[in-house]
């Protein structure tokens, strides 16, 4: 997974940064042709079920010729359609797995639909009344699109929505009806997945669906073939969506542990301090985690205050620093009045301990499988920032050219995302205003902008979606929610104690 590591997600996701544009075009080709051959198998067993003229025109050889066409068209659609999208949608910039990942999902409904239409009609009891392509509202995409916009994002699932509707729509003898149903509860589907920390919230938003795609389902029955059927259309379309919620949260973590995301509810039980890192990082740095829990609230409130994803915030938060498990003494939230240890290091060796941090928890982040969002912001809490406690330090060495200041810059890369830039803003806010002894709102407010002006003029926030106007405002909350945290407390008298 770590080379598509350095795309992002939230609500941003990057391509592979590490992959030349043609290696990039040659992978999403590759997994494109690989997506229409097993279309194409599905073509071979179906195909004269599905595309009756042509099957009469080839005769014999149709299975053959029809599946090498269809590779060719699904590979040309999947890659001219996810191609284009990933270099001119903003917000679309899919990496391998991630093509992998919809193409995956793509192919299943596909089965899933011909599983519907096929099967459910074997009922007896439901097979005797209802025409075949009833079941065609029964066809799971609203779940699908659920999974992709939680995992993912918006824009990615309004796109997996039309290309596996066109191609789930062959399964239902590529009827209108089936292809606009198709569009619009995928759509519905997506639209109310928004936010989904909790299990109950994906089953409302499969609650909320069903009226949608009740009503589309009816609609289109009566207009399209009168209304015979609208009602048994009407009661499909609401069972559909009704499952959408319970299918979407069987999907989701396989999805993860294949795949390697981290859906907001898988976020929320790794926020949980019973989780093996946390355990340790509270009793091995005490220091670090409390820095951790105070960046964590720090960043919550920003993301709040500009409207990015709070629970990501947080609990990437509670890991960003994970890499210092085992140094503890060399980070100076663990020294609590202890010597310094980096009194007697040189600058040069206390840079190598300082920046292995990142390094080392992204390394955990992966073991621990703590998903893409986590591991990315860890990589990102630092961008390329200065080293700055160890640059007066080092000044002599550079002075006589035996260190460049460039050496004591983080290896980056620089926050991706919004919810990136929050924390490393939250970050060094918590850091700075640790050092100061007794500070009051104004000095707190002072040390906040002073932050946030170093990091901005550093160009650190110059590859996320951060605006200025954000970046104001995520300081501000940065600044209350701190001068709350550690304001002076009153003096109590010692008899009172
Ligand atoms: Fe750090
Ligand atoms: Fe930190």
């Amino acid at each position: 997974m770590s080379g598509s590591r350095n795309a992002t997600r939230s609500d941003s996701r990057p391509a592979e940064s590490g992959a030349s544009p043609r290696g990039r075009y040659w992978r999403l080709v590759a997994i494109c042709l690989g997506a229409g051959a097993v279309f194409a198998v599905l073509f071979y067993l179906w195909g004269r079920e599905l595309f009756p003229r042509a099957a009469g025109r080839w005769g014999s050889t149709f299975p053959f010729v029809g599946a090498v066409a269809l590779t060719l068209a699904v590979a040309l659609f999947l890659s001219e359609w996810f191609g284009f999208a990933g270099r001119e949608v903003r917000k679309v910039r899919l990496a391998a797995r991630d093509f992998l990942f919809l193409c995956s999902l793509a192919l299943l409904l596909f089965f899933a639909a011909k599983a519907v239409i096929d099967l459910i009609a074997e009922i007896p009891s439901l097979g005797r009344g209802v025409p075949t392509r009833v079941y065609a509202y029964l066809i799971p995409l609203p779940a699908f699109a659920m999974v992709v916009r939680v995992l993912i994002n918006s824009e990615t699932a309004i796109l997996f929505t039309v290309a596996a509707s066109v191609l789930s729509a062959a399964a239902a003898a590529g009827s209108w009806p089936a292809l606009l149903f198709l569009l619009l509860s995928g759509t519905a589907g997506a639209a109310r997945a928004r936010r989904i920390p909790y299990r109950y919230r994906m089953l409302l938003a499969g609650v909320q669906t069903a009226p949608v795609c009740a009503l589309a389902a009816a609609a289109l029955e009566f207009s399209f073939h009168g209304g015979g059927e609208a009602l048994w259309a009407g009661i499909f379309g609401a069972v559909n969506g009704l499952l959408s919620g319970p299918i979407a949260l069987a999907v989701m973590p396989v999805a993860e542990s294949t795949f390697g995301y981290a859906s907001d509810i898988r976020l929320m039980e790794l926020s949980g301090t019973g989780h093996p890192l946390l355990s340790r990082l509270m009793v091995e740095t005490p220091g670090t985690f409390h820095h951790s829990v105070v960046v964590g609230t720090l960043a919550e409130a920003g993301a709040h205050a500009i409207g990015a994803n709070p629970v990501l915030c947080r609990v990437a938060s509670l890991y960003h620093d994970i890499g210092k498990l085992g140094k503890a003494q060399y980070f100076s939230e663990n020294q609590a009045g202890a010597a310094n240890v980096h009194d007697a290091l040189s600058p040069g060796l206390s840079r190598a301990v300082i920046l292995s941090h990142v390094k080392e928890g992204v390394r955990m982040a992966e073991e621990f499988r703590l998903g893409d969002r986590i591991t990315e912001i860890i990589e990102q809490h630092h961008g390329t920032s200065l080293l700055y406690c160890f640059l007066d330090k080092a000044r002599p060495m550079i002075q006589d050219r035996k260190a460049s200041e460039e050496m004591f810059r983080y290896p980056g890369p620089k926050p991706k995302s919004r919810e990136a830039a929050i924390i490393m803003l939250a970050d060094a806010a918590e850091a700075a205003v640790r050092s100061l002894s007794r500070p009051g709102p104004q000095e707190v407010d002072e040390a906040v902008t002073g932050i946030v002006n170093r990091v901005y003029l550093d160009g650190q926030l110059n590859e996320c979606d951060m605006t200025l106007r954000d970046l104001h405002a995520a300081g501000r909350a940065i600044s209350q929610v701190l001068a709350a945290v550690t304001h002076s407390r009153v003096d109590y008298p010692a008899s009172a104690v």
